[in-house]
C-alpha cells in the first residue's frame, strides 16, 4: 500500500532549514529536480502536436527550478553554479531519482504489452503526487520559522499539474491501475531518497 513520509518530513526539513548551507543544498535539490522534470516534458513533446497544457507545465517547471535556485541569495553569499553532487543533498538517490522511476514505469508498462508513450503521463501522476505532499510540509515549515521564502506559488501550480494528469488517466484503459503501480514505484525510491538525505542530515 502506498505510504506516507510526512511524519519523516516534518522530522527532517527543520533541521535542514535551520542551518543555511543545508537548506541552500536543500533549495539546489528541489531545484535540480524541478529541472530534471522540465527537460523530461520538453523531450516527451512531440515536435508539431504538443498541446497548450504540455507547454505550460514544461514552462512553470522551469520556472520552479529558476524560482528555488533563486531563493537561495536569501540564505547564504555563494549561490551553488551547478548542481553538481557536493551542492546538493540526497547524491546519486537525487541525481538518479527521476531516471529510475522513468525506466522502471517503462519496464512495467513494457511487461504488460502497453504503449510505452504512456509513461509519460503515469511518471507525471507520480511526481505530482509526491510534490503536493512535500510543499505543503515544507511551506508550513518555513512559515513555523519565519522564513523570507515561500513555495506557494510552486504549490499551486503543481495542484493544477496533478489534476491535469488524472483528467488524462482518465482517458487511459485501466488508467488507474497502471498508475498505482507508477505509485508503488515512486514510492520506494521516494524511500531511499529520504534515506540519503537523513544521512546528510547526520553526516553534518
Ligand atoms: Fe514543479
Ligand atoms: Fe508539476
Amino acid at each position: 500500500m502506498f505510504t506516507s513520509y510526512k511524519a519523516e518530513l516534518r522530522k527532517l526539513l527543520p533541521s535542514f532549514i535551520h542551518n543555511p548551507q543545508l537548506h541552500a543544498k536543500w533549495l539546489n535539490t528541489l531545484s535540480f529536480l524541478e529541472n530534471c522534470g522540465a527537460r523530461k516534458i520538453a523531450s516527451c513533446q512531440h515536435p508539431t502536436k504538443v498541446k497548450k497544457t504540455m507547454l505550460k507545465h514544461a514552462a512553470e517547471e522551469s520556472r520552479h527550478a529558476f524560482y528555488l535556485k533563486d531563493q537561495i541569495k536569501r540564505i547564504v553569499e555563494v549561490t551553488p553554479p551547478d548542481y553538481s553532487l557536493d551542492s546538493i543533498l540526497g547524491g546519486t538517490a537525487s541525481l538518479q531519482y527521476l531516471n529510475k522511476l522513468d525506466l522502471l514505469v517503462a519496464k512495467y508498462l513494457k511487461s504488460l504489452g502497453r504503449d510505452p508513450h504512456i509513461a509519460y503521463i503515469l511518471v507525471t501522476y507520480a511526481i505530482e503526487k509526491r510534490a503536493e505532499e512535500l510543499y505543503p510540509i515544507y511551506m508550513d515549515i518555513l512559515k513555523e520559522t519565519s522564513s523570507s521564502i515561500t513555495v506557494k506559488s510552486i504549490l499551486l501550480e503543481e495542484e493544477e499539474h496533478l489534476a491535469e494528469m488524472e483528467e488524462e488517466i482518465e482517458q487511459i484503459f485501466e488508467g488507474y491501475q497502471l498508475a498505482q503501480e507508477a505509485l508503488i514505484i515512486e514510492n520506494k525510491l521516494f524511500s531511499a531518497w529520504l534515506l540519503a538525505l537523513q544521512n546528510a542530515e547526520k553526516a553534518q
